[in-house]
């Protein structure tokens, strides 16, 4: 967006790279900062470039006049419309052309646009609570959030969350494994654990007796080690292994949690960069992997076993086309009602979301990641 502005005013080719990151730093706060007048901001800017850049008045006096331009010309400067939608979708709602192109093919016109509003976006951070609550003081510091109990918003730092047993945790990510809040089992698999979120989550509810967590990553099996002992989770010692080829007994586990490997693209309001460094061709990649690992999942589960399989992405290829190629081609698979093991404020909360095939499918809003949910259920 703010390359798109100053393109109107110089050119990004010919301008030196540190200039342009003066230039866009100088035009977001003339654009989208309310209190402070132009004039101050353009000061600062050509006070910073004559240190930076030695002294040099050709250099400051091109930062000077093209700001100037720019204060005296925002009011009437418009952002592309959607009736060209590449310069739309690149320049006014900041997404490459292709990803945004993407999802208005795959949710169409409407909502394709409000998922790239929705994730340009931060949300409040939301935290879930494993004890200690009591340790941040006043209550009013807290704020109930929208969907899931036991979560809140807060405006307390990070690093107190953590020393409280606190965990910052979206909900949609939450919902994932508070599916299985009423599931009675003595195995759950977390079959791809790390940082461990969900599988905590699990480990605190009354029918499941034992959460086994397993990561490919040594470093990434370090994390929940050092997590579970900030939160005060008691948790077995977690599993390394390859899910490409699991290490589990078949047909030993009651339930499986695959919350797997994916393009992260309903995470973009907390990880912006990731709309830049993800390519085309990835989403077909991760599907493969996926598919590899819905499948070893499914030999492990026993006979009335429930596989939860979810993905924190918006692209359908790694969510429904994943589990309906599975369910199709594995005549013990049928899908079952996503909120067949879960509370009634779940259900109420995340009906919305409930879609064709039993499928969830959670589109980012004020509060939500992205995220895709479903359960399959192993007849005997
Ligand atoms: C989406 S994250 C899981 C987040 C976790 N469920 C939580 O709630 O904190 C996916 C995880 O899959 C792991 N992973 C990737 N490939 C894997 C494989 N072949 N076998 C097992 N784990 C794998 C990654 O190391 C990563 O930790």
């Amino acid at each position: 967006r703010l390359d798109y502005v100053l393109s109107g005013f110089a050119n990004q080719k010919r301008t030196e790279p540190d200039i342009w990151l003066l230039l866009i730093s100088a035009a977001y706060q003339i654009l989208f900062l309310t209190r402070t007048p132009d004039y101050a901001i353009i000061n600062d800017t050509v006070t910073l470039a004559k240190q930076a850049f030695g002294g040099n008045k050709k250099k400051s006096g091109f930062i000077n006049a093209v700001l100037k331009r720019l204060a005296k010309e925002k009011e009437s400067f418009r952002f592309p419309s959607s009736e060209n939608l590449h310069d739309f979708i690149e320049s006014n709602l900041s997404f490459p052309y292709w990803l945004g192109m993407k999802w208005i093919s795959d949710y169409g016109m409407e909502t394709g646009v409000q998922i790239m509003k929705s994730l340009n976006f931060r949300k409040p951070v939301v935290f879930r609570c494993f004890h200690g609550l009591e340790s941040f003081g006043p209550e009013n510091r807290f704020h109930p959030t929208p969907y899931v109990e036991d979560s809140f918003e807060a405006n307390v730092p990070i690093y107190l969350m953590r020393a409280g047993s606190c965990y910052v945790m979206n909900e949609s990510s939450q919902l994932v494994a508070e599916l299985l809040r009423n599931f009675s089992g003595k195995w759950v698999l977390d079959a791809a654990s790390s940082p461990g979120g969900k599988g905590f989550v699990l480990s605190t509810f009354k029918g499941i007796e034992e959460v086994i967590f397993n990561d490919v990553s040594a470093n990434r099996i370090q994390r929940i080690l050092e997590n579970s002992k900030d939160l005060a989770v008691s948790i077995s010692p977690p599993v390394l292994s390859d899910f490409l080829k699991p290490s589990f007994r078949e047909s030993s586990m009651d339930a499986i949690l695959l919350d797997a490997p994916c393009t992260g693209t309903g995470t973009i309001s907390g990880h912006p960069e990731l709309k830049w460094l993800r390519k085309p061709g990835e989403v077909h990649g991760r599907a493969k992997l996926q598919n590899s690992m819905i499948r070893n999942a499914f030999s492990l589960l026993k006979p009335d076993g429930v596989l939860v399989y979810s993905t924190c992405s918006l692209e359908k290829e790694e969510g429904e086309d994943v589990v309906l190629d599975f369910v199709s081609q594995e005549s013990h698979a049928e899908l079952i009602h996503p909120f067949s093991f879960t509370s009634e404020q779940i259900k109420n909360r995340f009906e919305r979301f409930l879609g064709k095939e039993n499928f969830l499918r959670i589109l980012p809003d004020k509060y939500l990641d992205g995220f895709f949910a479903a359960i399959i259920h192993k007849k005997p």
